[in-house]
């Protein structure tokens, strides 16, 4: 199978485990919502979003690309897994957003065939972290590719602080420093189990986008509730991710 088929059948299996387990994601990731809504209000206050085009690399059910359609943004969202894309455009039916959608397209967030500047915004969640080396400086290339001048980019993905990362950085990849694979076989749930995570350090963003007028690494991070962490297994778990807002 090629790298590509993999990336596919692996998270092709997750979604079907997160919908049978009714465990996807289907609420707008706050750090997206929040540098989204400074970035659209220093630009387009009081004007018509509807001429704004933004899309979601890796979009899941989709509930990112609600948050904007329900601002009246045109929207578009590309992922690996066909039941994902299912469930994001049925989330886009249901909630009325039909007709904001332009283009939901299967394929890998390192190579999107889409047009150059399609984009005046690009969202990322969760999902640039899941590649290797090769794809991640790909995948930050199409960002490049397909944002505008002037377009907003914002990614929230892995922070070398996290707890998974402190204990198991000893069995990092050796060519790829901050890169783990973890698997357990357990379930195709947790983060531990996906296999490839990658935990970014703030300095790698500048050159994942280079030319880009801002790059804004900032890092959140918390302690999941006690019971929350147990369920995965641990007694401590810091969730420590970056939300980064680039312009290019
Ligand atoms: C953790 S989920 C996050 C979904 C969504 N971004 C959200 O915030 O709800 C990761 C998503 O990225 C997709 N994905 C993973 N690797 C991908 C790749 N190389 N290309 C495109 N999509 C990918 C998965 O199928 C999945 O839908």
């Amino acid at each position: 199978m090629s790298s590509y088929q993999v990336m596919r059948a692996t998270w092709e299996a997750s979604f079907e485990e997160q919908v049978a387990r009714h465990a996807y994601n289907t609420a707008p990731v706050e750090a997206l919502v929040r540098n989204a809504s400074y970035y659209l209000r220093d630009r387009d206050e009081g004007q018509d979003l509807s001429r704004l085009h933004f899309g979601e690399l890796g979009c899941g059910a989709g509930p990112n690309l609600v948050w904007l359609a329900e601002k009246g943004i045109e929207v578009s969202g590309v992922d690996i897994a066909p039941t994902a894309l299912e469930l994001c455009r049925r989330n886009l039916d249901q909630t009325g957003h039909a007709g904001r959608l332009r283009d939901l397209v299967e394929a890998s967030v390192a190579d999107v065939p889409l047009p150059d500047a399609s984009f005046d915004g690009l969202f990322e969640s969760c999902v640039f972290q899941h590649l290797n080396r090769e794809d991640r400086r790909r995948a930050f290339a199409e960002v490049a590719r397909l944002l505008k001048p002037g377009g907003l980019f914002v990614g929230y993905m892995l922070d070398a602080g996290h707890s998974i990362y402190e204990r198991a950085q000893s069995e990092e990849v050796a060519d790829d420093p901050g890169t783990l694979i973890l698997e357990d076989g357990s379930s195709n749930i947790h983060l531990s189990n996906i296999g490839l995570a990658h935990f970014f350090r703030a300095e790698e963003f500048e050159e994942l986008l280079p030319g880009f007028s801002v790059v804004d690494p900032c890092l959140t991070t918390y302690y999941l509730p006690r019971h929350e962490a147990r369920k995965r297994g641990y007694d401590q778990y810091l969730q420590s991710m970056w939300a980064v807002y680039a312009i290019k």
